[in-house]
């Protein structure tokens, strides 16, 4: 059923994880200004915002603790590789290469934690599959060019890619170029340190920035080709097709209108091009980007697979009493789906629209997928024993795994699935360590009080026997 090849494992990010916010003479990132509480959404909707109400003595901002990965990934990784996995996802972290983003030598002590990551994935021949930007764009780049609205911003970053491909050739094969590149449009400040003036014509700055990441990312693919031939670059989106609420034809064109704000971005990383939809839109709405020939030329370098984030799928309705009725979900609020049950976060729970989504990525692009990130966020109970009976994670990966396999029957071509936030990580959209994605229990609260302790959860011992069946032995045969 899954290919003999196929790469199980567990994903996590940088800012979420490492901790260690000064040391090794790292910079401060984007997530570094995100406190917890009720303020960080603020912080994320508005980048001003976030820079000026700055208090680290006096906040708490959970990326500068995260879970002392920095200090603790040898263990770590040792519990992955103890679970049987073939694959790990980590992000590099720009500003612990380049401080304030725009040096001209990297970091060396920076570049040495993540050789030692890598080195110690090899020695348990995991497979190191490296985001280079997971919404992380160094606070130095932000304050002088205002992120990713400035063309700048493209040789910044593939002066980090170079970096990277030099160091780590022959000993890093996967590499992601942004993660959930679509999310710069719902999150701007997140996905790209972009900040807006009253007045400023929000849509086009973030389509502006798109382009610019879109033309460094293509760039970045031609530059790992030409270092080592072996590299496989791979996009990234925040997956989930949008569902008409009914069958009302407007609903239809909605949710059509909708999917192409997220297939945008993967059209030209695959197709090399822009879509003559996005094109005519930008132009109905009076907005003419900075596109030159040189851009157009760099855009058609595509990437070798498309990596995506499955949580839940998206719902929409041209009727304003319906899309009254919304529920959360990765930053895309998204009219409530009756059909489906939802997290205690409110995302909506949905295995078969996985296999949907696959298969319409699929369709599109002809080119291999993979699933680098997918997991319930809940909260988990610690028991006397130190145990975690997580029954209902367990369902979860399940029921997702079950519709990863019949999608791969009906042909889709998968290289890979990661269970997110593999070890407890710090949630990217709350901050909360109590929204938990682990098979693997860190002893850390919402404050980052605890002592830090590795607790294997009942997932932990499934997925084990999951990843050794390649596969769920009980599967029954696709329909
Ligand atoms: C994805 C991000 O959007 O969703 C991750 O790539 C994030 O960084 C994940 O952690 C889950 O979201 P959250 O907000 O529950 O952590």
């Amino acid at each position: 059923m899954f290919p003999d090849n196929f790469l199980w494992g567990g994903a996590i990010a940088g800012a979420q994880s490492e901790g260690a916010v000064h040391t090794d003479g790292k910079g401060l990132s984007m997530a570094d200004l995100l406190p917890s509480g009720p303020d960080r959404f603020k912080c994320m909707l508005n980048g001003h915002y976030a820079l000026s109400h700055y208090q680290p003595d006096t906040t708490y901002y959970p990326s500068h603790q995260g879970i002392d990965f920095y200090h603790h990934y040898a263990e770590d990784i040792a519990q992955l590789a103890a679970m049987g996995a073939k694959v790990f996802r980590f992000s590099i972290t720009w500003s612990r290469i380049f401080p304030e983003g725009d040096e001209r030598e990297p970091n060396e002590a920076g570049l040495a934690f993540y050789a030692d990551v890598i080195a110690c994935c090899r020695k348990y021949n995991i497979e190191p599959l490296v985001t280079i930007d997971h919404f992380d764009t160094p606070v130095g780049l932000i304050k002088k060019y205002g992120g990713w609205r400035s063309r700048e911003m493209i040789t910044l970053y593939l002066r980090l890619c170079r970096v990277l491909f030099e160091q780590f050739r022959g000993q890093v094969k996967y590499w992601i170029t942004f993660n959930e590149m679509n999310m710069i449009l719902h999150l701007p400040f997140v996905g790209g340190g972009l900040s807006f003036a009253p007045g400023e014509n929000r849509t086009a700055i973030s389509y502006q920035a798109a382009h610019y990441q879109l033309v460094a990312s293509a760039k970045a693919v031609a530059l790992a080709h030409e270092i080592d031939s072996q590299n496989m670059v791979g996009g990234m989106l925040a997956a989930g097709d949008v569902y008409p609420y009914s069958c009302d034809p407007d609903d239809v064109w909605l949710a059509l209108k909708k999917n192409r704000e997220q297939y945008f971005f993967s059209d030209v990383q695959v197709r090399g091009r822009y879509p003559r939809y996005i094109l005519q839109s930008l132009a109905a709405q009076g907005i003419t980007l900075d596109i030159t020939e040189a851009d157009r030329e760099a855009l058609r370098t595509t990437v070798d697979y498309m990596s995506l984030s499955y949580y839940a799928s998206r719902c929409v309705s041209a009727d304003p009493s319906v899309s009254a009725h919304k529920t959360k979900g990765n930053a895309f609020d998204t009219v409530k789906n009756p059909y489906l049950k939802t997290s205690e976060w409110g995302w909506q729970i949905d295995p078969e629209g996985f296999r949907i989504t696959l298969n319409t990525l699929y369709d599109r692009y002809q080119l291999p997928l993979f699933v680098v990130e997918n997991g319930l966020g809940a909260v988990d109970e610690l028991t006397v024993d130190n145990q975690v009976h997580d029954d209902y994670r367990i369902a979860y990966h399940d029921a997702h795994i079950r519709a990863m396999a019949q999608a791969i029957a009906d042909g889709v071509e998968i290289l890979g699935y990661t269970v997110w936030g593999c070890i407890d990580i710090v949630s990217a959209s709350t901050g909360q360590m109590s929204k938990r994605y682990g098979v693997v229990y860190v002893d850390l609260d919402n404050d980052g009080h605890g002592t830090g302790r590795r607790i294997r959860k009942d997932s932990f011992y499934w997925y084990q026997r999951v990843i050794a069946a390649n596969g769920l032995k009980s599967l029954a045969t696709p329909e």
